[in-house]
């Protein structure tokens, strides 16, 4: 069996899955309940101010017979009283001392509210704090959640404030409505944080009601700007994790958040960078008990490879992810669509996709099933093996063209020529 367990910025878990700040770790009883089924860890629902909330405060959106590809919510941080939540995350930790409980924090910018909320969290016995500088809506408005994390000066300063006088770890979640994720990272790292995790939720409007006109989500005829969460989320997470690990001046550890559903997403995550998971729409979706697949899943996929602890995936495949110009051009390397024709049903969505959407290299003959394609036009784009319904049967084959050649290469070769 493979070793699940992590040491991410000073803080132990028995695996990397931890419950994401939400409407699943507001309770005791609830991330008790998450760790009996085997959650490595939680990040208590934001503690703050009392706020007051609304109904309703989801919205879904359904792809394909596929429910909840996407989740919008205009929820705010825990409305239960501060005390409430500090007396159950003691109960928690004394309870479970092997697993993370890690307490997600937003207050004002006022250090000496800091200094005392920082102090009263570290008191419970947390093993970190969370700063939540992403939340788009609602606390946006009254100058937290993602107003913080899009002012590169705000999050230093703010995050200062936690840093100063914190013993624990201190994490800066981010928010992704921003341009360039490594700047309000940088910043971050600028005010002292141990850690930095990502996603928070992107800022959206879920969709109209056709019969009412009503947005939703629909608070009694009118409705706002939410935060996009969900399996649609994933690609946008992927590329801040990786755009962030890459960056050099960055350096910290990372916890990817953002449509995390099966095991391969979270090996994805880690391989781009994650040292840690935090996982929210799909458990709200399917119930805790999904921690088993993913434990399982991810178990075997290390066993299956002789990977013997899971810190060793971290960030592997991350280095490869970099500037366009650094890929090989198509003058010096293609890829070419093969056509497996005895497992060709003859949809011919392959030839229309090329024929209207692509490079027009995909032709039929007359009393043949499988269309053929014309290798010295293809441009290797994928989208025929992408619109394919049967597994395998399209295949993108590599083609070595001559030597090796990326843009940046192309464009100094042109210099040299012209000089
Ligand atoms: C209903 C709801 C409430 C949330 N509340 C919080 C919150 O209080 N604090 C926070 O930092 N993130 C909050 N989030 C964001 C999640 O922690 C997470 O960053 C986001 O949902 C992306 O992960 P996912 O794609 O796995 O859902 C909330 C998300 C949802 C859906």
């Amino acid at each position: 069996m493979a070793d699940l367990s992590i040491n991410f910025a000073g803080i132990q878990s028995p695996n990397p899955f931890w419950l994401a700040s939400g409407p699943l770790t507001n309770t005791g009883y609830q991330v008790m309940k998450a760790f009996d089924e085997g959650w490595g860890g939680a990040v208590w629902k934001t503690v703050g101010d009392p706020i007051i909330n609304v109904g309703s405060r989801l919205g879904s959106l359904d792809y394909g017979g596929r429910r909840m590809m996407g989740l919008n919510n205009i929820e705010l941080i825990s409305d239960r009283p501060i005390e409430d939540n500090l007396r159950e995350i003691a109960e928690v930790k004394r309870k479970y001392p092997h697993h993370a409980v890690i307490v997600s924090m937003m207050f004002e910018a006022k250090p000496a509210v800091w200094a005392e909320m920082v102090k009263r969290v570290e008191d419970t016995g947390a093993d970190a704090i969370e700063l939540n500088f992403g939340c788009p809506h609602g606390m946006s408005e009254r100058g937290m959640g993602s107003v913080v994390g899009q002012v590169p000066e705000y999050t230093e300063a703010m995050t200062r404030y936690a840093v100063d006088v914190a013993s624990i770890p201190v994490i800066v979640k981010l928010t992704p409505n921003v341009t360039d994720i490594r700047v309000p990272g940088r910043a971050a790292v600028a005010g002292g944080a141990q850690a930095l995790s990502l996603i928070n939720t992107i800022n959206s409007v879920i969709g109209v009601d056709l019969d009412t006109w009503r947005p939703i989500p629909d608070v009694d005829g009118r409705g706002s700007h939410g935060g996009y969460c969900g399996p649609a989320v994933k690609p946008i997470a992927l590329h801040m994790l990786s755009s962030l690990y890459n960056d050099q001046t960055v350096g910290l550890p990372l916890c990817g958040i953002g449509g995390i559903e099966t095991w391969r997403d979270a090996v994805e995550f880690m391989l781009l960078g994650a040292g840690a998971l935090q996982v929210c729409t799909a458990a709200m979706h399917y119930g805790f008990r999904m921690v088993r697949d993913l434990t399982e899943g991810l178990n075997d996929y290390l066993d299956e490879r002789h990977i013997a602890r899971v810190e060793d995936l971290i960030g592997q495949a991350a280095p490869k992810v970099g500037d366009w110009n650094d890929l090989r051009l198509s003058t010096s390397f293609q890829m070419v669509a093969r056509i497996h024709s005895e497992s060709c049903i003859g949809c011919n969505l392959c030839h229309i996709a090329c024929d209207d959407g692509a490079h027009q290299c995909i032709g039929r003959i007359p009393g043949q099933i499988a269309p053929v394609v014309r290798e010295e036009d293809c441009v290797g784009c994928n989208l025929c093996s992408l619109v394919c319904p049967v597994p395998g049967c399209i295949e993108m084959v590599p083609v070595e063209k001559g030597p090796v050649e990326t843009w940046r290469q192309h464009e100094a070769r042109l210099q040299q020529q012209q000089a």
